[in-house]
């Protein structure tokens, strides 16, 4: 017994910065961003669109496509790296907003692997079944976490939330891999805010930012996907051929066509919207699902792998059927 994807649903905030706007803030230029990454424009949160308020958008619209009432849901996760509040954690806020009284919430961080790791979570309990339904969300305001004088980062993040509903079913299939070298943390960092400021009454907060050794990250990811990748095809004793969609998490089209290289699988396999949504963290990989639910790309019966990478460093796949 484990969860079946039931419904998908998004939020993308308002208001939209194309690399245009960036090169007028800084030195960079659309031939850069695009040519570097694959990012053409990024949509960042203003106004109430919190972590939490994003993340409730994205719940009720899977909710929605699932055809589930709120109060069917008795696990609600929100994986986040940016939520405005540590307390109350973001899935409580939203079980608020959306009114799934009846479930029990709690948030993750797994940086940019973080949604695979609440779907695992989520998995453990409904395999274990402790709880038939489960709103798993991945919401992000990145912008918030961004040093905008650094060039080097702050073109490639942008926010907005994804969300799936699963449902506990005797013949779905979920098959998962996940790893950490914490060994290796140092290449993406960003400390708390409050924390800096509590050891140092005049510190400098430029670490409170995301900071990236971008390189090492990018040969990090390039080796360690294929591999986790073949990891879970093993155990599952499924061929690559025989998967539909590889969505990774969208951090740079390069490292996405590397992976294709590697795995020697088209990149037509791998589904990319890194042009409009830059990289969402941890809402990568559902905003991805849920566009190409919504775009009828997805059939019943297909093999699909899900992979994140990011901050830890972490690092995992999953398969699943749709
Ligand atoms: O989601 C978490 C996981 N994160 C990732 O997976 C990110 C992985 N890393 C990457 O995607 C790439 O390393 C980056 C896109 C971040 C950077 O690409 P790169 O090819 O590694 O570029 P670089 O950092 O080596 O910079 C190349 C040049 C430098 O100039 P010089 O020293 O060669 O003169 C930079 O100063 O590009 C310059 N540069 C820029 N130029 C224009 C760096 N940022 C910019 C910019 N606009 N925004």
């Amino acid at each position: 017994m484990v969860g079946k994807i039931k419904g998908t649903g998004s939020y993308r905030p308002v208001q939209v910065w194309d690399n245009d706007k960036l090169s007028h803030m800084m030195d960079t230029s659309d031939e850069w961003i695009r040519g570097r990454t694959g990012i053409g424009q990024r949509h960042i949160a203003s106004g109430g669109e919190t972590v939490a308020y994003m993340a409730a958008r994205a719940a009720e619209e899977a909710l929605s496509d699932a055809r589930m009432r709120p109060e069917e849901i008795d696990l609600l996760l929100v994986s986040t790296m940016s939520s405005e509040r540590i307390m109350p954690c973001a899935a409580c806020e939203v079980q608020k907003l959306i009114g799934a009284v009846n479930a029990a919430c709690f948030d993750l961080n797994g940086a940019c692997t973080g949604f695979l790791l609440a779907l695992n979570t989520a998995q453990a309990y409904l395999g274990q079944q402790i709880y038939r339904r489960a709103l798993v969300i991945g919401s992000e305001t990145l912008s918030h976490l961004t040093n905008w004088e650094d060039r080097s980062t702050c073109v490639l993040f942008g926010d907005g939330a994804g969300a799936v509903v699963l449902e506990a079913e005797e013949n779905a299939v979920y098959i998962q891999a996940a790893h950490s070298i914490g060994s290796r943390g140092e290449a993406l960092t960003c400390v708390s805010r409050n924390q800096q400021q509590f050891i140092e009454k005049d510190a400098d907060l430029s670490s409170t930012y995301m900071q990236m050794d971008g390189k090492e990250v990018f040969k990090f990811a390039v080796s360690k996907v294929p591999e986790v990748i073949t990891e879970v095809l093993e155990k599952a004793g499924k061929t690559k051929e025989e998967i539909r969609f590889y969505m990774l998490h969208q951090a740079n089209k390069r490292i996405v066509a590397s992976v294709s290289k590697h795995m020697n699988e088209p990149l037509e396999k791998y589904p990319m919207n890194i042009e409009n949504l830059g990289n969402t963290s941890s809402a990568s990989i559902p905003l991805l699902l849920d566009e190409w639910n919504k775009k009828g790309r997805l059939n019943s019966g297909d093999w699909i792998i899900l992979s994140g990478f990011g901050g830890g460093l972490t690092y995992g796949a999953s398969l699943l059927q749709w």
